[in-house]
C-alpha cells in the first residue's frame, strides 16, 4: 500500500521520472568467489547506468541478494555506498536459507547499514526482498536439482515479521517488504503463509529453464505471460515485481531453448520491451561472467566490464517512436 507514495517520492528525486523501476540484479562475488568491494559494485552500477541503448529511463537499479559485505560476519554490503554515491536505487536481498544464525547476521547488517547510511540510503530503498528462490528449494524440482537448502513458509513468514521489526521507527520504515521466488513457488497454495506475509511478490520466470513444456523461443513471451498471470491469480491483488528474467547468451539446449545473440536479444524485445517502464524489473543479468563465463551465461555484457551490450538493446517501441 505505502509503496506508491514511495515510489512517486523517490521518482521525483532522478532528474527523469520513472514510471516503474528498471534494474538488474547483482551477486556479491565474482565467479571466483572473491567479494565485490565498494569500487566494483560503483564501477557495475555507473557501467550498467551507461549503458548503450538501453530503454527510456536507463538502468538505475539494483537488486542484491544479501545485506553481508562478503567477508566479513555482518558488515552492511559495500553495494549500499556505492548505490549513494551513484543515485542508485535498492531492492535489498536478505539471505533466508542459511538458518537462523545467517539471517540474525543478514539482520544485524541491515540495522548497521540503517545506523550508518540513515536517510541517504532509505531514500534509494525500492523495497526488502526476505530469501530468494528458498521455496523453490525446497520443492520436488529444487530437491531434484540439488539446490536444497532452502526454507519453509512458515520460516519465511517469520522471517519477514523480523524484518518488520527491525525496520520499524527506522528511516526504512517505508520500505515495502516482499520475498523473491519462482513464479512455480507462487501458484503452489501451501505457501500461502508468505504470500500473507508481503507487500509485493517477487517473480522470477525462466522459459528457457521449462524444459517440460514446448520452450523454443519464439514460445518466450508466452510461456512468461502464462507464469505471470498465474502467478498474479495466486496472489490476491498484492504488486507482482519482475525480479528475475532473461535468456541465455550463451551455454547449454535446455528442451527446445538455444541460447544465442540472436535468442537472448529476441527475450529482451518479447519480454524485457513489453515491462519496461510500466512494471518493476530487475533482468537477470547484467554481467556473470567475471573473470569466467558460465553456462549458461545470462550476462548483456561479457566478461569485460563494459558498457557495450553483447546484443542490440533497442526496444522496438522506442526505435518506432516518431519524431
Ligand atoms: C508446495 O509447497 C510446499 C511448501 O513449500 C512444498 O513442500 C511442496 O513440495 C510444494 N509442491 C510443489 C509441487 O512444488
Amino acid at each position: 500500500m505505502h509503496s506508491i507514495p514511495k515510489l512517486v517520492a523517490l521518482a521525483t528525486t532522478f532528474t527523469t521520472a520513472l514510471a516503474a523501476y528498471q534494474g538488474f540484479n547483482y551477486g556479491s562475488t565474482f565467479t571466483t568467489g572473491a567479494p565485490k568491494q565498494e569500487s566494483d559494485f560503483e564501477a557495475e552500477f555507473k557501467a550498467a547506468g551507461n549503458l548503450v541503448g538501453a530503454p527510456a529511463g536507463g538502468f538505475h537499479s539494483a537488486r542484491l541478494y544479501t545485506t553481508v559485505q562478503g567477508g566479513t560476519a555482518n558488515d552492511p554490503i559495500s553495494a549500499i555506498p556505492a548505490a549513494i554515491k551513484t543515485k542508485t536505487s535498492l531492492l535489498l536481498g536478505i539471505w533466508a536459507s542459511a538458518g537462523d544464525a545467517v539471517f540474525a547476521n543478514e539482520l544485524q547488517a541491515l540495522k548497521s547499514a540503517i545506523t550508518k547510511y540513515g536517510s541517504d540510503f532509505a531514500s534509494l530503498v525500492a523495497g526488502i526482498s526476505v530469501g530468494s528462490e528458498d521455496l523453490y528449494r525446497i520443492s520436488p524440482t529444487g530437491i531434484m536439482n540439488k539446490e536444497n537448502p532452502g526454507a519453509d513458509p512458515a520460516t519465511i513468514a517469520g522471517y519477514i515479521k523480523q524484518v518488520r521489526q527491525a525496520i520499524a521507527h527506522t528511516p526504512l520504515a517505508n520500505a515495502p517488504i516482499g520475498h523473491v521466488d519462482t513464479w512455480t513457488a507462487w501458484v503452489n497454495g501451501s505457501n500461502h503463509a508468505v504470500v500473507e506475509a508481503c507487500d509485493w511478490i517477487g517473480f522470477d520466470a525462466y522459459p528457457y529453464f521449462q524444459s517440460t513444456m514446448a520452450n523454443d523461443i519464439s514460445n518466450g513471451k508466452s510461456l512468461f505471460d502464462e507464469a505471470f498471470q498465474a502467478t498474479q491469480a495466486a496472489v490476491g491483488g498484492k504488486p507482482v515485481w519482475v525480479t528475475e528474467t532473461g535468456f541465455p547468451v550463451s551455454g547449454k539446449t535446455v528442451g527446445q531453448a538455444v541460447p544465442s545473440l540472436k535468442n537472448a536479444k529476441a527475450y529482451w524485445n518479447d519480454v524485457g520491451c513489453s515491462l519496461f517502464g510500466t512494471t518493476n524489473v530487475w533482468w537477470y543479468t547484467f554481467q556473470d561472467a567475471a573473470p569466467a563465463t558460465p553456462n549458461p551465461s545470462f550476462g548483456v555484457i561479457g566478461s569485460t566490464l563494459t558498457s557495450e551490450p553483447l546484443f542490440d538493446l533497442k526496444c522496438q517501441k522506442d526505435v518506432n517512436v516518431k519524431p
